[in-house]
């Protein structure tokens, strides 16, 4: 048996040997496949991109069937229960796992470009007073690109570890501001003495004591969150952060696009859904008419179902762990209760078992990030925190990359053809 695919064209009646590498066969060679000198060669039409290669890449592996989720080779359910998400945006960026000196220069270096320049306070105080904090967060993470005009030089790696490291740090700061901004309190800056996500917590609810503490477990279970959402190979936003920055433009301006990306409903609005969906429900005794609504097509489930996993999203799984953790804490949300009903009746009922649907990972962490007391609007921003490691991650390994070129897909062209053009003036005269 041969690594390859023979293609009979039957317009022309000739065959051709397409390699297979990796599992994979190159649209390049397709395109060599012509019914007559002068016609295009053959494209693949792939909406969404639903089975199309866009890169290699060795930073997050994904087996949907089976429920897998690795980050440079390590499961997520060992990097949840035993890393931290300063660790493991170290090893999505490196490729491995830090030493103690490299870990210990990791955070000190993250640690210390927390805080932005003065400038970017006094634009975020131009937004209106009900700006969307994704709005902002796009907005001031692409600005940053004119705070550092060095960060276009992205072929020097030094250069490249600089901006990571600044925007990793600086994320938290402009997404608490964002936070701070539409309840019309003033911006907290950044507490050096405390760890990533602490600060995280402190920039965000800190009002007049002199040291915002946070619970240790509130903080555990936020980092948890952060670490889950930390990459998922070549999702919308990461594509979007791909495709921008294979124009060799400088990584914030990339990074903007990707939050613009996730700021949709499709992407990162999902959890939202999910709270107003329990909320609707508001009983365990309307969840049996809620399902029956759903299985006769009137609706969704929202927070079920995945394009990839196909029998258990593993983040759901150490969500619904980190939900007891938080509970402990804040008290248990009502929704809970609803919630954890609907997925056993769901679990047990033929229509979902048929279609696979499982919980993923926005089942949860709505519920999760309501117990923090975040609004709905912020819990993008959330995903646009834990997100950014996987971004630059994907960034770096992108720029690095020889085989790729700048993005420009093909399209089948549908509309008229050599029109002639009559001016204005003799169209409406
Ligand atoms: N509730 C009810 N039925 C669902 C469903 C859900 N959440 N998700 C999928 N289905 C059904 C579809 O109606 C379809 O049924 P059919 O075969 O009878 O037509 C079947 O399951 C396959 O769904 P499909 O839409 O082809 O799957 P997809 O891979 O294109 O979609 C999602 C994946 C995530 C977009 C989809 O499952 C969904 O919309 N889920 C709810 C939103 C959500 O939680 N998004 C967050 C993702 S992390």
């Amino acid at each position: 048996m041969t690594d390859s695919l023979t293609v009979r064209d039957n317009r022309t009646g000739l065959e051709y040997d397409v390699p297979i590498l990796d599992g994979a066969i190159k649209a390049a060679d397709l395109g060599k496949i012509k019914a007559g000198d002068d016609t295009p060669g053959l494209a693949v039409y792939d909406p969404g991109f639903v089975n199309t290669a866009s890169c290699r890449s060795s930073v997050t592996y994904i087996d949907g069937e089976k429920g897998i989720l690795e980050y440079r080779g390590f499961p997520i359910e060992q990097l949840a229960e035993k890393s931290s998400f300063l660790e493991v945006a170290y090893l999505l960026i490196n490729g491995a796992l830090p030493t103690k000196a490299e870990y210990d220069a990791w955070v000190h270096e993250i640690t210390y470009h927390t805080f932005v320049h003065e400038n970017v306070k006094s634009f975020m105080q131009g937004f209106r007073y009900d700006a969307h904090p994704m709005g902002m967060l796009m907005a001031s993470v692409g600005a940053l690109s004119t705070f550092y005009p060095d960060a276009r030089n992205i072929s020097d790696a030094d250069n490249r570890h600089m901006q990571i490291v600044r925007m990793i740090a600086k994320m938290p700061t402009l997404g608490a501001w964002a936070f701070r901004h539409a309840q019309g309190k003033p911006y907290v800056y950044p507490d050096n003495d405390l760890g990533y996500t602490a600060n995280f917590l402190s920039m965000l609810f800190k009002m007049s004591e002199s040291k915002f503490e946070a619970d240790e477990r509130l903080v555990r279970a936020l980092d948890v969150l952060f670490i889950l959402h930390a990459d998922h190979e070549q999702n919308c936003s990461t594509n979007a952060v791909r495709s921008v920055g294979s124009s060799q433009v400088d990584p914030y301006s990339a990074v903007a696009a990707g939050v613009g990306a996730l700021y949709g409903p499709l992407h990162g609005g999902a959890n939202e859904a999910v709270l107003r969906m329990l909320r609707r429900i508001g009983s365990k005794e309307n969840i049996p008419s809620f399902i029956e609504g759903v299985k006769n097509g009137n609706e969704k489930l929202m927070g079920f179902g995945h394009r990839v996993y196909k029998n258990f999203d593993p983040r759901a799984t150490i969500i619904k762990k980190a939900c007891d953790d938080v509970f402990e804490v804040t008290g248990v949300n009502p929704l809970l209760e609803i919630a954890k009903e609907l997925e056993k009746i769901a679990l047990e009922d033929e229509y979902f078992i048929k279609r696979k649907l499982y919980p993923n990972v926005d089942f949860y962490s709505g519920l999760i990030y309501e117990a923090f007391q975040f609004p709905p609007e912020m819990f993008t921003v959330l995903f646009a925190i834990g997100r950014t490691p996987g971004w630059l991650a994907q960034w770096s390994e992108l720029v690095q990359d020889k085989e790729q070129k700048i993005a420009r897909p093909k399209q089948i062209y549908t509309g008229p053809r050599t029109l002639d053009f009559t001016p204005a003036s003799e169209r409406w005269a």
